[in-house]
C-alpha cells in the first residue's frame, strides 16, 4: 500500500515529457501575421461573413479551428508596442524598442530565424499587403535603427550587408524605396539615386512588376528565384478596393509562393522559411474602418487557408504558425450611439452595404475638381460617395458639412467617413493608434512531433495558453535548430544607424 501511495505521489515523468523534434529532418516553416489584428477584428468578421452569406450562428473562420494560445506583445520601450519592435521579438526572439528593426534595444543587428534559416541551406520568401520594405518584412529581413530608414532597408533585403542576399523570394508592395525619387515615371522615393530593381536584375533577380508578369508566373511554376515582386508602388490596396485585373489576391500571392518554394526545395534536404503578413488589418484600425477591416480579415482568412491546404497535401515536415504583432484601434463590437442606455447590437449590414475603404473615397473626394461649387460638390458627396460607395442613405447636412470642412486632407476626411459607417453599424473605436490587448496565436502541422511540442506549455517550449511575443521566435529556433546569437555574430558590420 505504501509503495503505491509513493508512486502516485511522484509527478509521472511520463506524461509530462515531449518528444524532442528532429531539428535536422526537412522542413518547412510559415510564419503568418495579421498585422493589427485583435480578438475583437474576429468577432467582426465571423458576425459579418455569417450576415452577407447567410451562414449559420456557429460558422466560424478558417482560422477559429487553429487556435493554440495568446501573446503578450508590450516591448522593451512601452506597454504599447508598434510593428517594428512586434516583429523584432518574432524574428530575433528578443524584445527591443518601438522603432526598432531587427536590432536590439542598444541598437545592436540582431540574428533573425530567416538569417538563420538561410544559413543553414533553406529558401526564404515574404509575401506582404503592404511596402515590402515596412516594419513586418523589414524585421526579419534587415537591421536598421528605426523603421523609417526604408532605403537602406531595401538594400539589405537584397543582399547588401555582411551576410549577402538571405531572401530568395519577394511578393509585396513598396517600389517606392526601390527607384530614385528622380524617376520619370514617378514611381520612386529614395534619397539616393540609384536604381535598386535594374541593379538587383543585373544581380540575378527576376523581376514582376504588374499583374501580367505575375500571372505569367503560372501560379509560381514558372519562376526563376531569387524574385523580386513588386506590385504598388506603396501599399497594395485594400482588399475591399482592389481591381482583381490589376493585383493579386493575398491567397494568390500566397499560393505562388508555396508553390514556387516548394518546388525549388523538392530535390534539396532543407525546405523552406516563408513570412506572410495581412499588413492591412492594420491600416484599417488605424483608419477606424470596420468595413475595410473585416475585408481584409477575410482575405487573409483565405490566405491561411491556402496554407492549411499546402500542409495537409505535402509530405515534407511543415509548421504554420500565425499570430498578430499587436492590436489597432481598440476596437469593439458594440458601441454607445445615445445618452440612453444602449441596446444589445451591433449591425454587420452596414459594412455589407459599403463597397469601398474611407481611404479610397476620401481621395476621390480630396481629387474631385469642382469643390469651388459648393452646391455641386455637397450633391457630389451625398450622392455619388456616401449614397453610392457607403451605401448610407439616412445621412445629416451636419455629416455633409463635416466632410466639406475636412475635404482637403484625405486622412482627415477618411476619418469622417468611417465614422458614418462606424456609428451606424455600431462598431467601436477607442483610439488612432495601437491597443495592449493580447492577441490570438494560431498553428497547424503535419508533424507528430512539431504538434507535441506546439501543444505542450510553457514549462516545455511550446505555445499552448498564454506567452511573451518573444516565445514565438523561440519556438520556430527551438525546432530549426537556429542559433540567434550565432547569427547574430555573423552580421555585426551592418551599417543600421541613420
Ligand atoms: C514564363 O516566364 C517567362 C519570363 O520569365 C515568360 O516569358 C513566359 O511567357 C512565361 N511562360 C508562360 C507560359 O507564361
Ligand atoms: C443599404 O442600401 C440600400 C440601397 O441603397 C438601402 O435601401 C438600405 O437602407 C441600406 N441598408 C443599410 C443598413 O444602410
Ligand atoms: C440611420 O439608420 C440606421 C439603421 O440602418 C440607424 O441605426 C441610425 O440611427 C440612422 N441614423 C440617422 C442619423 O438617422
Ligand atoms: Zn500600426
Amino acid at each position: 500500500m505504501f509503495v503505491v501511495l509513493v508512486f502516485l505521489l511522484l509527478p509521472s515523468t511520463k506524461t509530462n515529457t515531449v518528444p524532442e523534434v528532429d531539428s535536422s529532418k526537412k522542413k518547412n516553416v510559415i510564419f503568418m501575421v495579421t498585422d493589427g489584428m485583435g480578438p475583437a477584428s474576429l468577432s467582426l468578421a465571423r458576425s459579418f461573413r455569417q450576415h452577407r452569406d447567410n451562414l449559420a450562428i456557429d460558422d466560424v473562420l478558417e482560422l477559429d479551428h487553429y487556435l493554440v494560445g495568446s501573446s503578450r506583445t508590450r516591448s522593451s520601450s512601452s506597454l504599447v508596442t508598434d510593428s517594428a519592435a512586434g516583429a523584432t521579438a518574432f524574428s530575433c526572439a528578443l524584445k527591443s524598442y518601438n522603432g526598432a528593426i531587427g536590432v536590439d534595444p542598444h541598437k545592436q543587428p540582431c540574428g533573425t530565424i530567416l538569417e538563420g534559416l538561410k544559413l543553414q541551406g533553406y529558401l526564404t520568401g515574404l509575401v506582404v499587403t503592404t511596402r515590402i520594405t515596412d516594419a513586418t518584412p523589414a524585421a526579419f529581413s534587415s537591421h536598421v535603427d528605426y523603421r523609417f530608414q526604408e532605403d537602406l532597408i531595401a538594400e539589405h533585403q537584397l543582399g547588401e550587408y555582411p551576410l549577402g542576399r538571405a531572401v530568395d523570394l519577394i511578393i509585396g508592395g513598396g517600389r517606392c524605396h526601390f527607384y530614385p525619387t528622380s524617376d520619370a515615371e514617378g514611381h520612386g522615393c529614395r534619397a539616393d539615386s540609384r536604381n535598386l530593381i535594374e541593379d538587383a536584375q543585373k544581380n540575378g533577380w527576376q523581376y514582376v512588376g504588374d499583374r501580367a508578369q505575375f500571372d505569367a508566373l503560372q501560379g509560381g511554376k514558372n519562376i526563376s528565384l531569387p524574385l523580386l515582386g513588386l506590385l504598388a508602388d506603396g501599399d497594395i490596396p485594400y482588399d475591399i478596393d482592389r481591381d482583381s485585373k490589376v493585383h493579386p489576391s493575398l491567397a494568390e500571392q500566397v499560393k505562388v509562393a508555396l508553390t514556387a518554394l516548394s518546388e525549388a526545395t523538392k530535390d534539396s534536404d532543407k525546405g523552406f522559411f516563408l513570412l506572410i503578413e495581412g499588413s492591412r488589418i492594420d491600416h484599417a484600425g488605424h483608419h477606424n474602418d470596420p468595413a475595410a477591416q473585416v475585408r481584409e480579415v477575410l482575405a487573409y482568412d483565405k490566405a491561411f487557408q491556402e496554407v492549411i491546404k499546402f500542409i495537409d497535401e505535402s509530405d515534407v515536415e511543415t509548421v504554420a504558425i500565425s499570430t498578430s504583432d499587436h492590436e489597432t484601434g481598440g476596437l469593439v463590437t458594440a458601441r454607445q450611439i445615445s445618452p440612453s442606455y444602449p441596446d444589445y447590437l451591433w449591425r454587420p449590414e452596414v459594412l455589407l452595404n459599403s463597397t469601398h475603404s474611407g481611404e479610397y473615397v476620401a481621395r476621390k473626394v480630396f481629387n474631385y475638381k469642382h469643390k469651388d461649387d459648393l452646391k455641386k460638390f455637397k450633391k457630389f458627396i451625398a450622392e455619388e460617395i456616401i449614397e453610392k460607395d457607403l451605401g448610407v442613405t439616412n445621412y445629416t447636412s451636419e455629416e455633409i458639412e463635416l466632410v466639406v470642412e475636412n475635404a482637403a486632407s484625405v486622412n482627415d476626411v477618411l476619418y469622417v467617413f468611417n465614422n458614418i459607417i462606424s456609428v451606424r453599424s455600431q462598431t467601436g473605436w477607442t483610439t488612432h493608434g495601437h491597443s495592449a490587448v493580447d492577441v490570438n496565436i494560431y498553428a497547424h502541422t503535419n508533424s507528430e512531433s512539431i504538434k507535441a511540442k506546439l501543444l505542450s506549455n510553457k514549462a516545455h517550449h511550446g505555445l499552448l495558453g498564454n506567452h511573451e511575443n518573444i516565445e514565438i521566435g523561440e519556438f520556430m529556433a527551438s525546432i530549426t535548430g537556429v542559433d540567434l546569437e550565432e547569427v547574430t555574430t555573423s552580421i555585426q558590420g551592418t551599417k543600421h544607424s541613420p
